[in-house]
């Protein structure tokens, strides 16, 4: 793509995000219209304000006598706009921000509704860190452009025309000054912008490295102190540091002489107006300029001119700034929209049918799938689980079996071949019921931040403490909790990191148990807990899995020798199927697998 055509491609999203944010101000009309309102009226007051002043200069210098009564009358009348202005400016400001949190809560609820509705291999492809500074980062940026910039735009637009007037109003010779600053100005600030904001990108790039590696860092501790790697650690953090610090350098370097360069054109264009403004004054007083003349001017016009040439020029050298902002939270505005326009999960069948009574015959028929479609994990599987019957699928690791479990639950869909449950094909099952119809209990045990009853209790909606209590008493993990101070109403952290592994893992059996689904999905469960434990729980299993369909997947063949089936998964095909015995005296994969374990 050439660089022009990525510039249009660019504008046209810019464009295309403006006009979606658009919508969601407008969605909350009633508070931007007189949002608008305010703005008009307090920038209007504020306009105004120069003009009493002015005009209560004249009444001072006038050659008759001083005007008092004028005087007076223009004084109140400049007080009194400028603090209606002032009283007008803050309700905006509360009204912006009511309206771009109402905003900002919408964009999370739709982001985060979303996100509920992702099939799970968004969320395998997707690093979490990003979408939570999604939610979080870009989100924030967009509300902090709208509540302040939106305003910022509005009320530089109105002062710079209005300003304008006035000041056309007051002299036209004076108004050529602008001719060379207002040109310089903005040409002055679209050039150093142009340096700059790639600066400015490279700086927050250099920064997000810089997060990156200290939150892999500081999550990897214990390894690092295992291997006291401190020192290499804090030395490669320190060249993420010096990177991050001469970025900022740079890009804080090159902004910083935008400042100063425009205070320059500021103040020699207040100069010119004021020596101009200062000679035609003195022309119109010793009547070489005559009333009525486009070059007259009173000292009070002069007074003016030069506050309105000030207001005039406050926008214009904020025109850059702006800008940027906008680019920065109309990319973040983007990033925000992409995850709310990600393909949810297909949606179920017109007709798919809700399973409710489960008997628990699964069966899969030459099933083929890759998670991407160029790189088959699985070929051709086929297998057949009857009711209540318990099949272990062993094999080595990355042969397939987890893939197995994402096809059964449907996190994925096949590519080629069937998956059958109870003799309907699982893609004309409403996922809701199929998942249903499953337990699972996983690898990486899953706990929320809530009661140890919450966690268990979630196994099934409605169970109640006696359900619970036994379930736990049955995955072995009772006489532990109730050792706790607060027994069953002990408050876990988030993801449970006050106990072992192996008692979250015994956590998620009992949860698995209070559950009553007729099939259950065993991913290496017992792998953290202790063997005396494991032969515990595995008879306590016995009774959870009595019934029920089973599909276990472990490393530890001892934990699969009682299956009724056994599957052997290498290089996405089932290799060896049979009984522990059967599978010993054919003297395959499994018989050498088993007796490297044994003997
Ligand atoms: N979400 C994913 N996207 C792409 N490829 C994946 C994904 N998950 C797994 N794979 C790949 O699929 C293959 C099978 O992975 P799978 O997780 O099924 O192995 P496994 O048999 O469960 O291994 P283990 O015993 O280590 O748990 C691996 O080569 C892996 O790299
Ligand atoms: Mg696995």
């Amino acid at each position: 793509m050439s660089n022009t055509e990525k510039k249009k491609l660019d504008r046209k999203t810019a464009k295309s995000v403006f006009l979606r944010l658009c919508t969601y101000v407008l969605k909350y009309w009633y508070l931007f219209i007189p949002a608008v309102l305010l703005t008009l009226f307090s920038n209007q007051l504020s306009l105004l304000g120069p003009k009493y002043s002015g005009e209560a200069i004249d009444a001072l210098a006038l050659s008759t006598g001083v005007d008092f009564k004028a005087v007076w009358e223009n004084v109140i009348k400049m007080l009194f706009c400028y603090l209606l202005s002032a009283v007008m400016s803050y309700l905006l400001a509360t009204l912006m921000i009511f309206l771009s949190q109402r905003i900002v809560y919408t964009m999370r609820r739709q982001l985060f509704e979303k996100l509920t509705t992702l099939p799970v291999g968004y969320f395998d492809k997707t690093p979490t860190g990003d979408i939570i500074s999604r939610i979080s980062y870009d989100i924030d940026t967009v509300n902090s452009s709208l509540s302040h910039d939106l305003v910022q735009i509005m009320t530089s637009l109105y002062t710079v025309i209005g300003s304008l007037v006035f000041m056309w109003n007051i002299s036209k010779p004076l108004i050529c000054v602008f001719i060379i600053t207002v040109p310089a100005a903005i040409l002055f600030t679209r050039y150093r912008s142009k340096i700059v904001r790639p600066l400015f990108s490279k700086r927050s790039k250099k920064l997000g490295e810089l997060n990156g590696y200290a939150e892999e860092m500081l999550s990897g501790c214990r390894t690092i102190q295992a291997y006291e790697r401190e020192e290499e650690i804090g030395r490669r953090f320190n060249e993420r540091n010096r990177d991050a610090m001469d970025a900022y350098y740079d890009a804080d370097y090159h902004g910083c002489i935008i400042g100063p360069g425009m205070n320059f054109i500021n103040n020699l264009s207040l100069s010119l107006v004021m020596i101009l403004g200062g000679m035609l004054y003195l022309f119109s007083q010793n009547g070489t300029v005559k009333a009525g003349s486009i070059f007259f001017i009173t000292l009070g016009g002069v007074a003016q001119f030069v506050q309105y040439s000030r207001k005039f020029a406050g926008p214009i050298n904020e025109f850059a700034n702006i800008l940027s902002e906008l680019q920065s939270a109309f990319s973040a505005a983007e990033r925000v929209f992409r995850i709310i326009d990600e393909e949810p999960e297909t949606a179920d069948k017109a007709n798919a049918h809700v399973i409710s009574d489960v008997e628990g015959n699964v069966e899969f028929r030459d099933v083929t799938f890759g998670y991407d479609p160029e790189k088959v994990i699985l070929k051709g599987v086929s297998f057949k689980a009857d009711t209540g019957k318990t099949i272990a699928i062993v094999g080595p690791t990355g042969a397939g079996k987890t893939t197995v479990i994402n096809l059964l639950m449907r996190f994925y869909d096949v590519n080629d071949g069937e998956t059958l449950v109870d003799g309907i094909e699982a893609r004309d099952i409403t996922r809701e019921s199929l998942r249903r119809a499953y337990t699972m209990v996983l690898q990486d045990t899953w706990l929320f931040r809530g009661t140890i009853f919450e966690n268990i209790a979630y196994g099934r909606e409605g169970a109640t403490l006696d359900e619970v209590k036994s379930a736990a008493r049955a995955a072995r993990i009772d006489s532990f909790i109730e050792g706790l101070p607060d027994g069953y109403d002990t408050v876990l952290t988030d993801d449970g990191i006050n106990i072992s592994k192996g008692q979250r893992q015994l956590i998620t059996i009992a949860r698995a148990m209070v559950s009553d689904s007729k099939m259950l999905i065993l991913d290496e469960a017992t792998s953290n807990v202790d063997s005396r434990t494991e032969i515990k729980i595995q008879k306590a299993m016995a009774t959870l899995m009595k019934g029920r369909t089973c599909f276990v997947i472990a490393h530890r063949l001892s934990t699969i020798k009682n299956a009724d089936k056994i599957l052997v998964v290498r290089d996405g095909r089932i290799t060896e199927e049979g009984t522990h015995d059967e599978l010993l005296c054919k003297g395959g994969f499994y018989a050498t697998l088993y007796n490297s374990q044994f003997s």
